[in-house]
């Protein structure tokens, strides 16, 4: 018999304790249970029974027309296609959230099209597909709704010639050092932004930057900003920008995503595991995403063809779209994703027009019903049109993680016929996240 008092302050953590200790042990046994149990795993895909098998994952490069889907497999583990694999040269231009992997577009593009084709996109985002297309002679058109998407794609693509735009971006950074930084030859930024050195034109009324970023580095930002328009390739300044912008917010270190409010004293730090402060400084990120974009334009125009590409801002609903041969895209997902706002920064700074109204299934809208009746209407009518400028037997691809099991009536509505769907584990590389995260690729035939 045990006395009230003690079930109350004894029993229950104990049940508690008991029960955590039998979920560790099953936990522990799953992992144990893994053929392939192998300590280079992320602490995610030793959780993913998926990766037990001893398949390997496809390479790319390897396939062909004639690959059987059954095949594929697209569950790749973190070694088989490190980071620096998926944000290989143009793609890590900027921060994009959404994304798809080039790899699985690689993939699709060698078995259902050949050089000399048309791709096309109509929910561009980052250019992933645009991109990849031109690296292998696939022409490919896309559209997208936000605006810095169709900057950052088309400072992809372009065709650069290399002095120019290097010597661009050196020039740039150099006048910005002048008219901000005390110290131009220094390595070590400034602590102060002179007064008498404040350019008139660089003063922003705009009530978001001024919140969001410190005094200094909103200075040299707007410096930046306002030398843009003296040069030829302007979009690739405007991504070194953005990027630059992203990183300098007020923000902690690791909410660089979605920040809610801007963060102005020092704080502890989740990712270094120490006290961080707020940075105080844009220049230093100007500098060290110039050389950088330098150098992934340089590798990406190595393997670039003169396939074309070309990039819409417009809404897929009523966009023109020319003759092509299929389609490859991830389409938004419903409730999840606002795009314009996850480039806020971006939006303020370059005073680029905003069209969230048009965004197909943004987060604001939720997930009811509604929300979903009016998602499934908007994609198919996107899919139907983009069918009817394709030849008969081309492909549609579409790669869209289903939780609510939308896209069954999507290709009804869209009259396609559904060839396969391939569900592929979409390995997120981190341990902190506790779901496991499962993506569906559609493979859809117009009849
Ligand atoms: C999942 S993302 C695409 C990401 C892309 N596959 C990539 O790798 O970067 C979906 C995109 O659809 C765009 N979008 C949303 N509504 C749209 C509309 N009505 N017309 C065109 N694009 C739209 C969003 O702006 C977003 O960039």
């Amino acid at each position: 018999m045990i006395p009230l008092f003690l079930t109350c302050k004894y029993l229950i953590p104990y049940t508690y304790i008991y029960k955590k200790a039998v979920l560790i042990k099953k936990y522990l046994f799953k992992i144990k249970q893994m053929p392939n149990h192998d300590v280079s795993f992320t602490n995610e895909e030793k959780r993913v029974v998926i990766y037990s098998g001893s398949d390997k994952s496809t390479v790319p490069s390897k396939v062909t027309p004639d690959t059987p889907l059954e095949e594929l497999n697209l569950n790749w583990r973190e070694k088989d296609l490190p980071e620096r694999e998926r944000t290989k040269h143009v793609h890590r231009l900027h921060p994009y959230l959404g994304k798809f992997i080039p790899q699985l577009v690689e993939i699709f593009l060698r078995k259902y099209f050949h050089p000399g084709q048309t791709v096309c996109d109509p929910f561009s985002g980052s250019g992933t597909t645009l991109v990849q297309a031109n690296e292998l002679g696939i022409n490919s058109v896309g559209s997208d709704i936000s605006a810095f998407n169709v900057i950052l794609t088309r400072a992809k693509i372009t065709h650069y010639n290399l002095n120019i735009v290097n010597r661009e971006i050196l020039d740039i950074l150099a006048k910005t050092a002048q008219a901000t930084q005390p110290d131009a030859n220094s390595d070590q930024p400034s602590l102060f932004l002179l007064e008498e050195r404040k350019p008139k034109y660089a003063t922003s009324n705009e009530e978001y930057l001024k919140q969001w970023f410190a005094p200094q580095a909103l200075q040299e930002l707007l410096v930046y900003r306002d030398q843009i328009h003296n040069y030829e390739y302007q979009d690739i300044l405007r991504v070194i920008l953005s990027r630059s912008a992203r990183s300098a917010r007020l923000t902690t270190h690791f909410d660089l995503d979605f920040p809610k409010a801007p963060q102005t004293e020092p704080y502890w730090c989740y990712k270094h595991s120490r006290t961080c402060i707020p940075i105080t400084q844009a220049y230093p990120f100007l500098r060290r995403y110039s050389f950088d974009t330098i150098q992934r334009i340089e590798e990406f125009s190595a393997l670039r063809t003169d396939a074309t590409a070309l990039v819409h801002h417009e809404d897929s609903r009523v966009a023109y779209i020319p003759p092509v041969d299929g389609v490859i895209t991830s389409p938004p997902y419903v409730g999840l994703i606002n795009y314009h706002e996850q480039h806020r920064y971006a939006y303020s700074l370059l005073g680029i027009e905003d069209k969230s109204e048009e965004e197909i299934g943004p987060a604001y809208r939720g997930t009811n019903q509604k929300a979903q009746d009016e998602y499934q209407i908007a994609i198919a009518d996107v899919f139907r049109r983009v069918s009817h400028v394709m030849p008969a037997g081309g492909y549609l691809i579409v790669v869209a993680s289903d939780k609510y099991g939308l896209y069954d009536k999507i290709s009804q509505l869209c009259g396609v016929e559904v060839e396969a769907i391939i569900n592929r584990h979409v390995n997120r590389r981190t341990g902190r996240r506790s779901n496991e995260f499962y993506e569906s690729v559609f493979i859809w035939r117009k009849p």
